[in-house]
C-alpha cells in the first residue's frame, strides 16, 4: 500500500497534536477566565427604586461627585446619599413627580431608599476609597465614566488582577489632585501622562501593596 502521507506527516502528526491540544486549553482556561463571576459582573445595572439619573445630576447640573458621596475623601466607603440630600432640591424641583414617589415615601416614612448595591468587594479583600482618591486615582479609573451613565453600571471587573495591573504601575493612571473629580480630563498623550505619572509617584512616594498582606488583612 501506498502511504497515504508524505514522509513528513510523521513528524507534522505529533506536532498537530500538540497544537490542538493547546488551542484546546487556551479556549478552556480563557473561558474560565473571562466567565468567572468577576468578568460577568461587568455591565451589572440593576433596577434601583428609582431611577436616578447621574449623566443628568453630574454633566447638566453639574453637581460634583461629593455633593452625593461626602465620604469617598474621609474614609474606606463611599457612601450613598440620603433622601435628605435628594429632598434639598427636590422638595421644589418635580416635587409631583411619579418618578420621585419612592423618595417621597422615604422621607415621610423616614426609612432609607432601598438602593441595590452594585459594586461590592469580598469580605477578605480591604479597600479604601479614601487612600485611592487622596493619591491621585479619578473614580473615572475604577467605575468608567459615571459622568455619562444615565444608568449607573458596573464599568470595571474590580478583579484581583484589575487591582494589580495598576498597583504594578501606578505612573500609568496617577494624575494631579484637582483632577480626581473631573472624570473626563486625560492626560494631552500617553507620553504626557507617563511624564507626569513618574513625576507624581515620586513625589508623593506613592507605593500600592503587591503582596498578599497588603489587600488581604
Ligand atoms: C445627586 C446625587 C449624586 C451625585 C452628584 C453623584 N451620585 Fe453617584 N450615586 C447616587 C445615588 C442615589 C446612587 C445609588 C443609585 C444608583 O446606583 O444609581 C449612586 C451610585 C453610585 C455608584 C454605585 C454604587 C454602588 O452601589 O456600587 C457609583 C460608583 C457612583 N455613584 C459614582 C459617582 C460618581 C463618580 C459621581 C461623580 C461623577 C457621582 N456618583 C455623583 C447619587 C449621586
Ligand atoms: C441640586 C439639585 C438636585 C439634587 C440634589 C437632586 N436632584 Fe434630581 N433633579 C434635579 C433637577 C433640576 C432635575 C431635572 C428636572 C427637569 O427635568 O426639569 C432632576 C431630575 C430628577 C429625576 C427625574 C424626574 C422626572 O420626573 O423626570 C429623578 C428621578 C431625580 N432627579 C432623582 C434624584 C435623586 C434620587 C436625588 C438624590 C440622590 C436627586 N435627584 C438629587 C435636581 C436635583
Ligand atoms: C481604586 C478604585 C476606586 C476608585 C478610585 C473609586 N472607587 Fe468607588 N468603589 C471601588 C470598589 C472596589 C468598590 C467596592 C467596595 C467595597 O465593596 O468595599 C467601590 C464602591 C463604591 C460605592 C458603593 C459604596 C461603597 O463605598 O462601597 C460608591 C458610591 C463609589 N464606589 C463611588 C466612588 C466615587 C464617587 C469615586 C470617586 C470620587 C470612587 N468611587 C472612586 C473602587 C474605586
Ligand atoms: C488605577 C490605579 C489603582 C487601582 C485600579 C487600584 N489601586 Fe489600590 N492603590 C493605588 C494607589 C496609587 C495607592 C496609594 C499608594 C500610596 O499612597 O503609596 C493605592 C493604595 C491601596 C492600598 C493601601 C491603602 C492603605 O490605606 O494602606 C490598598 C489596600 C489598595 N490600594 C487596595 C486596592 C484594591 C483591593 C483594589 C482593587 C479592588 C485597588 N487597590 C485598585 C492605585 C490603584
Ligand atoms: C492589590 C490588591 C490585592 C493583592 C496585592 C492581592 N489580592 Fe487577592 N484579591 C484581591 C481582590 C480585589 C480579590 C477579589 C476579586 C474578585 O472579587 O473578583 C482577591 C481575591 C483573592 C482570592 C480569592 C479567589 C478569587 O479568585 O476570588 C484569593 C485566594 C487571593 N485573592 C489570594 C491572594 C494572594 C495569595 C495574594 C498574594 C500573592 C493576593 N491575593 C494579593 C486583591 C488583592
Amino acid at each position: 500500500m501506498a502511504n497515504l502521507f508524505p514522509r513528513k506527516a510523521n513528524r507534522v502528526f505529533p506536532l498537530l497534536l500538540v497544537g490542538v491540544g493547546l488551542i484546546a486549553t487556551g479556549i478552556v482556561s480563557g473561558l474560565w477566565y473571562y466567565f468567572t463571576p468577576k468578568y460577568t459582573r461587568v455591565g451589572y445595572a440593576p433596577t434601583q427604586p428609582i431611577a436616578f439619573d447621574h449623566a443628568l445630576h453630574v454633566t447638566q447640573l453639574g453637581l460634583d461627585c461629593r455633593y452625593c458621596h461626602q465620604n469617598v475623601e474621609r474614609s474606606a466607603n463611599s457612601t450613598i446619599p440620603t433622601t435628605q440630600t435628594c429632598m434639598a432640591c427636590h422638595l421644589q424641583v418635580k416635587a409631583d413627580s411619579p418618578k420621585l414617589a419612592a423618595l417621597r415615601e422615604s422621607w415621610q416614612s423616614g426609612q432609607p431608599v432601598r438602593w441595590v448595591r452594585v459594586h461590592k468587594a469580598p469580605d477578605f479583600v480591604f479597600f479604601n476609597h479614601s487612600a485611592h482618591v487622596n493619591r491621585g486615582i479619578s473614580c473615572a479609573h475604577c467605575h468608567g465614566a459615571v459622568n455619562h451613565m444615565p444608568v449607573l453600571t458596573h464599568d470595571q471587573p474590580q478583579s484581583m488582577l484589575w487591582c494589580l495591573d495598576c498597583h504594578r504601575d501606578p505612573a500609568a493612571k496617577i494624575r494631579p489632585l484637582d483632577k480626581v473629580y473631573d472624570l473626563d480630563w486625560r492626560a494631552e498623550s500617553p507620553e504626557a501622562q507617563r511624564e507626569m505619572g513618574e513625576k507624581l509617584v515620586k513625589a508623593w512616594g506613592v507605593q500600592p501593596p503587591v503582596t498578599c498582606a497588603g489587600c488581604h488583612r
